[in-house]
């Protein structure tokens, strides 16, 4: 029986228009652009403003990768948003996202794994696919981190961005798509980066608010040392799992949380920084959004049958790796 595997057909990206630059974080907390560039390589990052949510990011980016695949909103048949800061507790941004783009044929759904999250919806999209119960599966990443980030606190605000990026998969029988993946969490590294306050543990009170709970906390060192050895690992092991050489590899799409990290990534696979799609300077952390948004951009570079590894490590901690063949030709 030919196999039926999950190819991505369509990518689109939405950052909004704001820019906050270094040089704005200087006036804001005790930083410089050269502390920030040269610990992170991020030199601005978008941030939405106005009475707006992430949702409204996942449907910019959902309304142009329908009009650029010529895809009718009643062909969908599932929404996965991979979020950390949805609009709210519940609904799910998934729903409010398929509301306002006029997708009314499918289920949608949250899927929460931090900075991995995009990965594991992407896994999660391919599943549907593969098993034949849905044939057009839009993955959308979108974080509004602003919403979450203390800009008092110069560990953590020169950090974050806010975008959006949503994919459309489909079915294929070549051999293109989806191939492999390896995928790890350990809720042992909670304490290290988490909000404290909001959820059912610690409900929003005065208390949870004059004490800043309810903003992003990281122990910064402690998640570097996690992120460096997890994402070069689990990038050299989907190689060696798949008999993978550098030379087989056109691009690695890291997720951007720091661009040593992405280096150090790099190296372990043995491929040189040309194959590596980084755009963290002009974006910072998106969370959810990363990876899509390196897909787009480098889009009309992608050739069909192009060996693309994405790799991302998050908070949880989660961590993975996928294997795809790139689907189509630059149009
Ligand atoms: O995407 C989810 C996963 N998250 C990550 O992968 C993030 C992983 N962590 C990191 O990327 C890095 O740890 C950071 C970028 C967050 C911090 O870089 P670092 O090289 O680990 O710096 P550090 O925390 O060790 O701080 C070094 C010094 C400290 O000063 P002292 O104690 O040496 O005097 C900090 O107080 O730098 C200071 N510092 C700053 N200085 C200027 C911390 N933040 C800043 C800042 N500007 N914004």
């Amino acid at each position: 029986m030919t196999k039926i595997r999950a190819k991505i057909s369509g990518i689109q990206g939405y950052a909004p228009p704001y820019i906050l630059t270094n040089q704005e974080l200087e006036s804001m907390v005790d930083t410089s652009d050269e502390w920030i560039t040269s610990r992170t390589g991020i030199r601005e990052r978008h941030i939405l403003k106005g009475d707006l949510g992430t949702s409204d990011m996942g449907a910019e980016a959902v309304k142009g990768l329908l009009e650029k695949t010529h895809t009718s909103p009643d062909e969908i048949d599932l929404l996965i948003c991979a979020t950390v800061t949805p609009d709210m507790i519940f609904p799910a941004a998934a729903n409010l996202i398929s509301h306002k783009t006029g997708i009314k044929n499918a289920f949608s759904f949250d899927m929460n794994a931090a900075c991995s999250g995009l990965m594991f919806a992407i896994i999660t999209a391919t599943r549907y696919i593969e098993s034949g119960a849905c044939k057009k599966v839009i993955v959308v990443g979108a974080d509004k981190m602003s919403a979450i980030t203390d800009y008092t606190n110069r560990e953590t605000c020169i950090l974050f961005g806010d975008a959006a990026g949503a994919m459309l998969l489909e079915p294929t029988t070549e051999e293109v798509g989806i191939m492999d993946s390896i995928f790890g969490t350990d809720g042992s590294g909670f304490p290290y980066l988490h909000m404290k306050a909001g959820g059912s543990l610690r409900p929003a009170s005065y208390e949870t608010i004059d004490n800043k709970e309810h903003y992003i906390f990281q122990e910064g060192q402690s998640v570097f040392k996690f992120a460096v050895t997890k994402m070069a690992d689990v990038s050299a092991e989907i190689m060696k799992k798949n008999n993978l050489t550098s030379e087989d590899v056109s691009w690695l799409v890291p997720h951007q949380a720091n661009l040593r990290i992405i280096d150090a990534t790099a190296r372990r696979m043995g491929i040189s920084k040309d194959q590596v799609m980084i755009n963290i300077q002009r974006y910072g952390n998106t969370t959810g959004a990363t990876i899509p948004l390196c897909l787009w951009e480098w889009e009309n570079q992608l050739k069909k049958g192009d060996n693309i590894i994405l790799a991302a490590f998050g908070g949880g901690f989660t961590w993975g790796s996928v294997w795809l063949k790139w689907a189509y030709d630059p149009s």
